[in-house]
């Protein structure tokens, strides 16, 4: 099967680091893949690239097989590709549905003098990620947890089918990183496929369905989540050993050692 989306041989470096080596990485419909790795291992690089923020030196990206060339953000988007950032990058002042509207060209055209319309537009993209919230309130009015959802619901009405999620449970509460998951859980049961960047080993396990482990900007290795004995497993396990790996880790996601 063809994979939605292949990035091969990627390497990118700023300055004196060299933040990928050679990187292959592949996501599938569908699928929440993991990227896994300590501080610095490049895991925002690659997703950067992979949403256009950042250009690689070298290295190829194929959608549906096809190579692509995404030099900007706004490029990623029209080819469904959206990230979702550490820093939110949004606006404040404005409505949740401004937001959304300000993000889509079709919305601005179409509903953006006609409030009721534009309500409308954005309630549907809430309900895809079971916020209820007026979309008419002020983004400053809503927490961390609601916002970001509202930053999925934008990737969402730019009609995303790969989403970057960068540590989105960084400044999350237990209870609201349940509410993430339940989300991330809908729309990959839609076909949209989510990279989804960590470095928890105890919430990926729960929602990947893949894991690749970074170090140095090198890919050590990548695993199907609770695939035991797999031989690309026993291939890398001194690799995984010698990283950030313990016995319970390797528990949490399904691997008998
Ligand atoms: N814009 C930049 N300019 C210079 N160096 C950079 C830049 N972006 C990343 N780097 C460097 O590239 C390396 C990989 O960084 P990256 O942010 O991709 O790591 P990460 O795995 O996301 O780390 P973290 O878990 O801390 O977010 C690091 O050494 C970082 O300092
Ligand atoms: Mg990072």
């Amino acid at each position: 099967m063809t994979a939605l989306l292949e990035a091969t041989d990627i390497s990118k470096r700023f300055d004196g680091t060299q933040a990928l080596r050679c990187v292959d990485f592949s996501l599938e419909e569908g699928e929440v893949h993991a990227l896994l790795g300590e501080n610095g291992a490049g895991k925002s690089t690659l997703s950067k690239i992979i949403a256009g923020v950042t250009l690689p030196d070298t290295g190829q990206l194929r959608l549906r097989g096809k190579p692509v060339r995404i030099p900007s953000p706004a490029v990623a988007q029209s080819l469904g590709i959206s990230m979702v950032f550490q820093e939110l990058d949004l606006f404040p002042h404005l409505s949740v549905a401004e937001n959304l509207a300000l993000a889509n060209a079709a919305a601005r055209e179409g509903a953006w003098v006609r409030r009721g319309a534009l309500h409308r537009w954005c309630g549907g993209y809430l309900q895809q990620v079971a916020l209820d919230v007026d979309p008419s309130t002020p983004l400053r009015e809503l927490s961390v947890s609601e916002i970001q959802l509202v930053a999925i619901a934008r990737a969402l009405s730019m009609q995303a089918r790969v989403l970057l999620l960068d540590e989105p449970t960084s400044s999350l509460s237990d209870v609201n990183v349940e509410t993430l998951f339940g989300v991330i859980g809908l729309l990959r049961r839609t076909g949209v496929a989510i990279v989804y960047v960590s470095h928890k080993m105890a919430e990926v396990h729960r929602i990947a369905d893949r894991l690749t482990v970074m170090r140095d900007g090198t890919r050590i290795a990548t695993l199907r989540a609770g695939e035991a004995d797999a031989d690309v497993f026993n291939e890398n396990v001194d690799k995984l050993n010698a990283l950030l790996f313990t016995s319970l880790d390797y528990a949490a996601i399904g691997v008998r050692l």
